[in-house]
């Protein structure tokens, strides 16, 4: 299937000189948000996985199909101050300032593997802080998966130590 295709851009968002891929165009279609989940799955299974990780918010649209698809857990990454229980957290740069990202530390364990998803691989920023908070815990990450990949802003390079998959790039 050519999902790229399936993937609207509109350019000029959310400001001058960006071309937005916006995934909502894929996920209404039914037949195609199946075939994006399964062909996750199959790439995503060799890891053995334990457990999906996916990060707040688009993450969340594809972790959590393609845990249940793997019959795994899915534990999500929110943004700052969401979660309510003890958290670990971990902060990293954005083009201006900081973001930080948390996840339960009680819902992953030292030793486990684990899966991350999200919907898109830019800088990489995002991708890499989720890796970070499951090594604080000493769980092992065992790959990352997208739906797209923006190849030119060198997300791949910040992530090498992991085997990444993106099923669009552009
Ligand atoms: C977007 C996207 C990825 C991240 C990729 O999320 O969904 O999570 O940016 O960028 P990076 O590789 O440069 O880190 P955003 O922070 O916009 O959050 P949202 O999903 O809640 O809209």
């Amino acid at each position: 299937m050519d999902f790229a295709q399936k993937i609207r851009v509109i350019e000029d968002f959310p400001k001058p000189g960006i071309s937005f891929k916006d995934i909502t165009s894929l996920l209404k279609n039914g037949e195609t948000y199946h075939k994006a989940i399964d062909a996750l799955v199959d790439k995503v299974l060799p890891w053995k996985p334990e457990l999906i990780l996916g990060p707040e918010a688009r993450g969340f649209l594809l972790g959590a199909p393609l845990a249940y698809a793997l019959g795994v857990g899915f534990v999500p990454v929110r943004k700052q101050g969401k979660l309510p229980g003890e958290t670990v957290s971990e902060t990293y740069e954005l083009e201006y300032g900081t973001d930080t990202l948390e996840v339960h530390a009680a819902d992953l364990h030292a030793g486990q593997r684990i899966a991350i998803v999200d919907d898109l691989l830019a800088t990489g920023g995002t991708m890499l802080a989720t890796a970070r908070l499951a090594e604080k815990i000493g769980a092992e990450v065992v790959g990352m998966s997208f739906l797209i990949e923006l190849s030119e802003l060198g997300g791949r390079e910040k992530l090498k130590k992991y085997p990444v998959f993106s099923l669009v790039q552009y």
